[in-house]
């Protein structure tokens, strides 16, 4: 045994928070809020009181917006039911000792016109089709295709901008710790950075800067609300799902890095590597090279990580926290095991998405061995 201490628990400032460990609760969809209305229960905030362990939990991604809901049974934080529901959630957390940041999500083009209000057409930069992209959009649906989008007037950008200051002032009624903005996995703002999805003339497409004010102008508004300390956001410079694709991500993403890095941001979540697809196949350490060298804040690197890999690479100075994404489905005390290299439960991928407590709430702790 090693007497050394083990450097994934060793705290962590970030922003206005002191992490107890470097180990990080990444947004993990679960598709098990109470319908109708998507409003978080007493179930889902058991599920996350149970993992308050995590140096930081970042929520399940969240839509911030009708229009911005791409699949069934995902929670909200755009009525009062859902900020009353989530309020619950935070309680649980808090009461636990935990740390929770809601993941701000409006998905573009993922979502269908079954799950809009009035049947319409799901929104995005350019009216481009992802090509194999499916959503579920009720229980008995099974996968459906994604169809094609309508493109966004420019008139209607500062109203989708506005409802991310909602959706992150409505996450301070409801007692998070801070938010995460989600621009990664192919959703609205991934659609307007990405070249393959962002076909634009307009100032909002065509260049690299015009691809990255839409982003920027959200990143201005949350932090509006909520300051640099209390906010991060996450991308996914080479992941595929979706159907995206970039012509040069190191410039896209080391360039987004740099502005993030001017607004001071606390932290930057990168996946890195994706069993949902990924062009680099495998990290793509170019890219991560670029980022780091443009942002100076906390990086937490997600994708694929066992606990040692964390560990070699945030000593190789790669990135200061990690995020494990499936292991924390399945193992609600999955830093005590780590901490004492136990062995892990085993993610059941068929309760992954919808259903009850089985595959959720009922994975077991070590001490129920015991
Ligand atoms: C069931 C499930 C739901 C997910 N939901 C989200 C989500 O809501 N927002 C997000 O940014 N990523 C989501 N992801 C991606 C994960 O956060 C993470 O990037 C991915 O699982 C890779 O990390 P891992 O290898 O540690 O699991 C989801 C992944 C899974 C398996």
């Amino acid at each position: 045994m090693s007497t050394q201490a083990d450097i994934l628990f060793e705290p962590f400032r970030l922003g206005n928070l002191l992490l107890p460990n470097r180990i990080v609760m990444p947004p993990l969809t679960r598709s098990r809020a109470t319908q109708p209305g998507d409003a978080p229960n007493e179930m889902n905030a058991e599920y996350y009181r149970q993992r308050a362990g995590a140096g930081l939990i970042i929520s399940e991604a969240t839509q911030i917006s009708r229009q911005g809901k791409g699949y069934v049974f995902t929670p909200g934080i755009y009525t009062d039911e859902q900020i009353d529901g989530w309020r619950r959630v935070t309680d649980a957390v808090h009461q636990a000792g935990g740390r929770i940041h809601l993941q701000l999500w409006h998905v573009g083009r993922i979502s269908h016109p079954a799950l809009q209000a009035e049947g319409a057409q799901p929104v995005a930069p350019s009216a481009i089709k992802p090509r194999g992209a499916q959503t579920f959009i009720s229980a008995d649906s099974g996968m459906v295709d994604i169809p094609q989008p309508r493109a966004l007037s420019k008139d209607e950008i500062p109203g989708i901008v506005n409802q991310y200051r909602v959706g992150a002032e409505n996450a301070r009624r409801a007692g998070f710790d801070g938010v995460q903005i989600h621009a990664a996995n192919g959703y609205l703002i991934d659609q307007f950075l990405r070249s393959g999805s962002n076909q634009r003339d307009d100032e909002f497409g065509g260049s690299l800067e015009n691809r990255l004010r839409f982003p920027m102008m959200v990143v201005d508004a949350v932090l509006s609300v909520w300051g640099a300390d209390c906010s991060g956001i996450r991308v996914s410079p080479t992941g595929s799902f979706n159907d995206m694709y970039d012509d040069d991500p190191v410039a896209t993403y080391g360039t987004f890095a740099e502005r993030l890095n001017r607004t001071g941001m606390s932290y930057l979540e990168v996946v890195e590597d994706s069993f949902q697809g990924n062009h680099a196949g495998g990290r793509p350490e170019q890219v991560i090279d670029a980022i780091r060298a443009g942002y100076k804040g906390c990086y937490i690197a997600n994708g694929g990580y066992s606990a040692d890999e964390a560990r070699r690479r945030i000593k190789a100075g790669r990135c200061d926290l990690v995020s494990f994404g499936r292991p924390f489905i399945a193992n609600p005390d999955l830093p005590e095991r780590f901490r004492c290299h136990a062995q892990l439960n085993e993610w059941d991928s068929a309760s992954f998405y919808g259903g009850d407590e089985r595959g959720y709430t009922d994975y077991p702790r070590l001490a129920d061995a015991n």
